[in-house]
């Protein structure tokens, strides 16, 4: 079986209502799948996290080294193909592009060889995961304090046992929205905070130590993700545990992270770390310096299913009669790529989701909604 050809399938979706993330504005979801084509007839997806048109171009890019390989050789593909650009790409969109193409491969393998991806990782240590709700973030023309407050709310009464609202736009106003969300969602379900790196690290720290009495499970995110330093003030500095990493790429990006323990809880995003091949060494970090993980999922069915096939198989650190069990991201934005491009929709039951058993990824690409989603202009 060898490489024949490598696609990319931009989705595009306007958003009714655009929302705001301390760092980002959305109007519309866009997101970039990659389909990697064997002679065989064999067919793999994946997705990369970040800016759609640049991660396709980047894709592209790879192409020289991928044609005509041996798609079972995810190791040294990805060896080469990180080399191949190293010099100038040891992070970012160099290495989302990768994850894609990774992810895409690993589900080839998959389909191959007959057994879900999560067998190829070492087998399951579980057969479904507990999801969190992602959501609360700044919506146009809504009180933010009660339109948080009524979401969270609503994720509690459609079973979820944990949630995470967004903060980073001032101290002052995010404690009026974290206290207003608590008290809407009462003193059971986990409550989890992200700045989106909105902030610096005094205001990071001034936050925490007033957030730390609405019993917040981990601060997200405090500051930005290159200011290691400021993430070791901030985790120093106030009681909640700080989370980060879903922009931190490769086994290289996360190494000094873990080494001088800025996080308590690391966030690799299989679309964005490096693929399978990736998240699984850093995750392997991550148990080496005793450090939790619960990766970043932000995307298609295409990257939840990837998320799904590798918590299946991500060992409980410590092992135990009840173990902590990762905990899946689960974002409750308006995106009909997490259920439209797939035959058979990745849903939540009473924030509780069962992880596919097919080969590969475990889910069918459904191309009339890839066509349905292509951009309409340039
Ligand atoms: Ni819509
Ligand atoms: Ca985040």
């Amino acid at each position: 079986m060898k490489i024949a050809d490598i696609r990319t399938h931009l989705l595009e979706h306007r958003l009714d209502v655009a929302f705001e993330s301390a760092s980002m504005r959305f109007d519309r979801r866009l997101h970039v799948l990659v389909e990697v084509i064997c002679d065989d007839g064999t067919v793999g997806w994946g997705e990369c996290l970040g800016p759609a048109r640049p991660n396709a171009a980047v894709v592209e890019a790879y192409k020289p080294w991928l044609i005509g390989k041996d798609p079972l050789e995810t190791e040294k593909i990805w060896a080469q193909c990180y080399n191949a650009l190293r010099d100038q790409g040891q992070r970012g969109l160099t290495i989302t592009a990768l994850s894609g193409i990774d992810i895409a491969l690993w589900d080839i393998k998959g389909k191959h060889f007959g057994v879900p991806v999560s067998t190829l990782l070492g087998g399951r240590f579980r057969q479904e995961v507990r999801a969190y709700a992602t959501g609360s973030f700044k919506r146009d023309g809504v009180d933010r304090v009660a339109d948080n407050a009524a979401e969270m709310a609503g994720h509690r009464a459609a079973g979820f046992h944990a949630g995470k609202i967004k903060i980073g736009f001032g101290v002052k106003e995010d404690l009026e929205v974290i206290r207003a969300v608590r008290d809407a969602i009462g003193p059971d379900m986990r409550l989890m905070i992200d700045a989106n790196h909105g902030y610096d690290a005094i205001e990071a720290i001034s936050l925490g130590k007033q957030a730390a009495d609405y019993d917040i499970d981990w601060f997200e995110e405090p500051v930005t993700p290159e200011h290691l330093a400021a993430y070791r003030d901030v985790r120093a500095n106030q009681p909640i545990p700080v989370a980060g990493g879903e922009t931190w790429h490769t086994r290289w990006g996360f190494a000094e992270p873990f080494q001088t323990r800025c996080v308590d809880i690391a966030q690799p995003d299989l679309c964005g770390v490096g693929g399978f091949t990736e998240a699984k060494r850093v995750v392997d970090m991550a148990a080496l310096h005793g450090i939790r993980v619960v990766p970043h999922v932000w995307g298609t069915a295409v990257q939840i299913a990837a998320a799904l096939q590798f918590m299946a198989a991500m060992v409980p650190s410590p092992v135990r009669v009840n173990p902590i069990e990762p905990i899946m991201e689960f974002d409750r934005t308006h995106n009909p790529f997490r259920q439209a491009i797939v035959t058979t929709p990745l849903e939540h039951q009473r924030g509780v989701v069962t992880i596919p058993d097919g080969p590969g990824l475990g889910i069918e690409i459904d191309r009339a909604a890839l066509r349905e989603f292509a951009p309409k202009e340039g």
